[in-house]
């Protein structure tokens, strides 16, 4: 999940001074500082790199921007743009995030902690890319009829490749799927639009020897997405009962935690930490949120959860 961000004084001193988000990301040193503060404060066992899963649509000559208190907002596809695309420009420009990633690896091996690189899934990619803003429920059908939607899918399988390949060289030794909506395609439609496109970025990331983390945001049949997709590991969203995970999946899960329970009280928090690590104390478990930590989440908070972790003796 996204550790780095607004939470984190340190993160907002930074932000404060650059006001252009993809320019942000695109600065080496200064997301390379970003993705590590996070470390440096709680000593998380991994790090996920600072970047964004819109810097895909950017590089492909649709222009993001972030606004403030909106989110992001991006301009229509041009599709004599689109559609001639080439490798070399598309790595250049997304050249910094590989340094970032080389930078990141290098101050972290020493701890042997592992890189986390990350794509968004062609589906939640498609959702902005279309609806260019953060989308709402219901407005899905409008997409069905884009004729675009083909020619679209086909260059996020070509770039995303490109792209997951080039983190995995620079030393990123898992790679996270970010399926943020899956959640909003009705079940007819998951095979088509997130099961099969991620089924295709999983099995290229296993070909090339790497680990592969899916987090397809609430959906109801995990079961389904996990026999489809065959990922190495699971992340859960918060809306999912555990203990349903817990009886019908066998491999890696990771996640689950509402990111609210973070601004309740410590007493709260353990408890509800504890559920999960309790239901999945016999099984393979990477402990994280459901989501990413919330802007109002108090850092000591995150600091108390490393601790109720790190303290767990299965009790
Ligand atoms: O912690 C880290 O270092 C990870 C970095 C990370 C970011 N975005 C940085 C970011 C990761 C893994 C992402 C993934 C991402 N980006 C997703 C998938 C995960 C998820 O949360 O569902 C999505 C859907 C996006 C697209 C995106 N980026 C949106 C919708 C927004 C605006 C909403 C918001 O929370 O502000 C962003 C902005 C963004 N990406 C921020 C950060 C830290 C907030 C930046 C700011 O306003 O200062």
């Amino acid at each position: 999940m996204r550790q780095a961000g607004r939470y984190l004084p340190e993160f907002r001193s930074i932000r404060k001074d650059n006001q252009d988000f993809i320019k942000l990301c695109l600065n080496t040193k200064l997301s390379s500082e970003i993705t590590l503060q996070p470390i440096i404060r709680f000593n998380f066992d991994a790090a996920i790199v600072f970047s964004d899963i819109l810097l895909i649509p950017h590089a492909l000559g649709q222009q993001v921007n972030f606004k403030k208190d909106f989110g992001p907002e991006l301009q229509k596809i041009d599709f004599e743009i689109f559609n001639n695309v080439r490798k070399e420009d598309f790595l250049e420009k997304l050249n910094p995030v590989y340094e970032i990633i080389k930078e990141t690896k290098n101050k972290l091996s020493i701890d042997n902690k592992d890189t986390i690189g990350f794509v968004g899934a062609p589906w939640t990619l498609l959702l902005y890319m279309l609806n260019r803003k953060s989308p709402k429920e219901g407005n899905f059908n409008v997409f069905q009829k884009d004729r675009n939607i083909h020619n679209i899918l086909d260059k996020l399988d070509e770039f995303l490749k490109i792209h997951i390949e080039e983190q995995i060289k620079s030393g990123a030794s898992i790679i996270q799927i970010f399926d943020s909506w899956a959640g909003l395609l009705p079940e007819k439609d998951l095979e088509f639009f997130s099961y099969k496109p991620i089924k295709s970025l999983v099995d290229f990331i296993r070909q090339k020897k790497s680990i592969s983390i899916c987090f397809p945001r609430n959906i109801n049949n995990y079961k389904k997405f996990v026999e489809n997709v065959n990922p190495d590991v699971i992340n859960i969203d918060y809306n999912i009962d555990p203990l349903i995970i817990r009886d019908t999946i066998d491999i890696t899960v990771q996640g689950g935690l509402d990111p609210k329970i973070l601004l309740q009280n410590k007493d709260i928090m353990r408890d509800e930490v504890t559920k999960y690590l309790k239901t999945f104390d016999k099984k393979r478990y990477i402990f994280n949120l459901g989501h990413g930590v919330l802007p109002n989440t108090d850092p000591d908070m995150v600091k108390y959860l490393v601790d109720v972790v790190r303290s767990f003796n299965g009790q």
